[in-house]
C-alpha cells in the first residue's frame, strides 16, 4: 500500500486529492494547523490528520520519518482573499519559505519521496503573452503570485541540485461546491441558491467582463497525481485552455433555477479590479501530451454543480447564513 501526505488536506484541493487517493488504495495521511479541524466529505474517518507548523522543519520530518510517505502534495497556502493577500510577510512564509522548509525535510529523511507542488497561475501575472505555457515569463503582481513563484523555483532547484523529484503543478483557477465562499463563482452560487430560495433578490459584483480559465477541482487534482506517476519530475501548466465571463457564469447559475441573471446582478464599482492587461489563461498541451491529462467536466456542468450543492447546503440549513 503506498502511503501520501497532503498539506492543507482540509482545503478545497485536499479533499479531492484525499478522495482520489484513497480510491486509488493508498493510506492518507493530512496535515492542518488544527487537529481540531472537521474535514469535508466524511474524510475525517478515512485519513490521518496531523497538526504541523508548515514552518517547523524539525517537526515536518518528524512527521515523515513517522508515516513514511512515498509521495507528498504540499496544497497549504494562504490562498483566501479575505485580508490575508495583505499580509506580505505571512504569505512569503507560508506560500514560499514553507516549500523549501519542506523539500528539505524531504531531502533529511528520504530523497526518494516525491513532491507535488501546487503553483498557481498567478505567477504569471502582468503576463506578455497569452495563452500561457510552461515556458512563458512569470509577472507576478501579487505577494501571492510571488510568494509561489520563490516556491516554484525552489522546486525546480531542489530538483537539480538535489535530484529530487519534484514537480510542479501550475494550477490556473479550479472549482467545485467545496470552493471557498470569498472566491466569485462560490459567491455567485451560493447567492443564487438562496435568491431561488426567497431568502435575498440581489447579487453584487465586481467587473462581469472579467474572464478566467475555471476548471473543475476534481480534474486539477488527478493531474497533480498523474504528475507523480511519471518516470521524471517536471512542470505542467493544469488548466482548461478557455476562459468564460463572470456574466456567463451568472447566466448560467441563475439560469439553472430558472431566473434570469439580469434581474438580479448589479455591477458593483467598489469591487471593480483592474482588467488585466493580457488574458489569463493557460495552455495544457503538455499536461495533454505527456500525462495523457484534460479535463471531464466543463464549464456548464461545474456550474450546474456547484448551484445543485449550494440549494441542497440551503437546504441542510448549513449555507444560508
Ligand atoms: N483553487 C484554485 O483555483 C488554485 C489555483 C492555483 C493554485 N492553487 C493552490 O492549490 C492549493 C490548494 O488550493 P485550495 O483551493 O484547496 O485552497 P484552500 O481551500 O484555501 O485550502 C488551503 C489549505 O491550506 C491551509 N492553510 C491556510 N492558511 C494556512 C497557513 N497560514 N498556514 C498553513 N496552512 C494554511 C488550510 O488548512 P488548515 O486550516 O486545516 O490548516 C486550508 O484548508 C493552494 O496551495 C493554492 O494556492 C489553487
Amino acid at each position: 500500500m503506498r502511503t501520501a501526505l497532503v498539506t492543507g488536506i482540509s482545503g478545497q484541493d485536499g479533499s479531492h486529492l484525499a478522495e482520489l487517493l484513497l480510491g486509488r488504495g493508498y493510506r492518507v495521511v493530512g496535515t492542518t494547523r488544527d487537529a481540531a479541524r472537521e474535514l469535508p466529505a466524511g474524510l475525517g474517518e478515512r485519513v490521518e490528520l496531523v497538526a504541523v507548523d508548515m514552518l517547523d522543519g524539525r517537526r515536518m520530518a518528524e512527521v515523515l520519518s513517522r508515516h513514511r510517505p512515498d509521495e507528498v502534495y504540499n496544497l497549504a497556502a494562504c490562498t483566501s482573499g479575505e485580508g490575508q493577500f495583505d499580509d506580505a510577510v505571512e504569505i512569503g512564509r507560508v506560500n514560499g519559505l514553507a516549500v523549501s522548509v519542506l523539500l528539505e525535510a524531504i531531502r533529511g529523511v528520504d530523497p526518494r519521496i516525491r513532491f507535488c507542488q501546487a503553483s498557481s497561475s498567478e505567477m504569471f501575472g502582468d503576463a506578455s503573452q497569452s495563452p500561457q505555457s510552461e515556458e512563458t515569463p512569470f509577472h507576478p503582481r501579487s505577494f501571492y503570485g510571488a510568494a509561489k513563484l520563490y516556491a516554484h523555483w525552489m522546486v525546480r532547484a531542489f530538483r537539480r541540485r538535489h535530484g529530487l523529484f519534484a514537480a510542479s503543478a501550475i494550477l490556473f483557477n479550479h472549482e467545485g461546491p467545496r470552493r471557498g465562499p470569498g472566491f466569485v463563482t462560490r459567491k455567485v452560487t451560493s447567492q443564487v441558491a438562496r435568491i431561488a430560495a426567497g431568502l435575498a433578490t440581489e447579487l453584487r459584483l465586481g467587473n462581469l467582463d472579467a474572464r478566467r480559465d475555471w476548471g473543475y477541482a476534481g480534474d486539477h487534482v488527478r493531474g497533480m497525481w498523474l504528475m507523480l506517476q511519471q518516470d521524471s519530475a517536471d512542470d505542467f501548466v493544469l488548466a482548461t485552455g478557455e476562459t468564460h465571463s463572470v456574466r456567463e457564469l451568472c447566466e448560467r447559475a441563475f439560469g439553472h433555477v430558472g431566473l434570469d441573471y439580469r434581474d438580479h446582478v448589479r455591477e458593483d464599482a467598489a469591487a471593480f479590479r483592474p482588467p488585466d492587461p493580457v488574458q489569463l489563461v493557460g495552455n495544457p498541451a503538455k499536461a495533454r501530451a505527456r500525462l495523457g491529462w484534460s479535463t471531464e467536466v466543463r464549464f456548464g456542468e461545474l456550474v450546474d454543480m456547484m448551484v445543485d450543492a449550494d440549494l441542497r447546503l440551503l437546504r441542510q440549513g448549513a449555507g444560508g447564513a
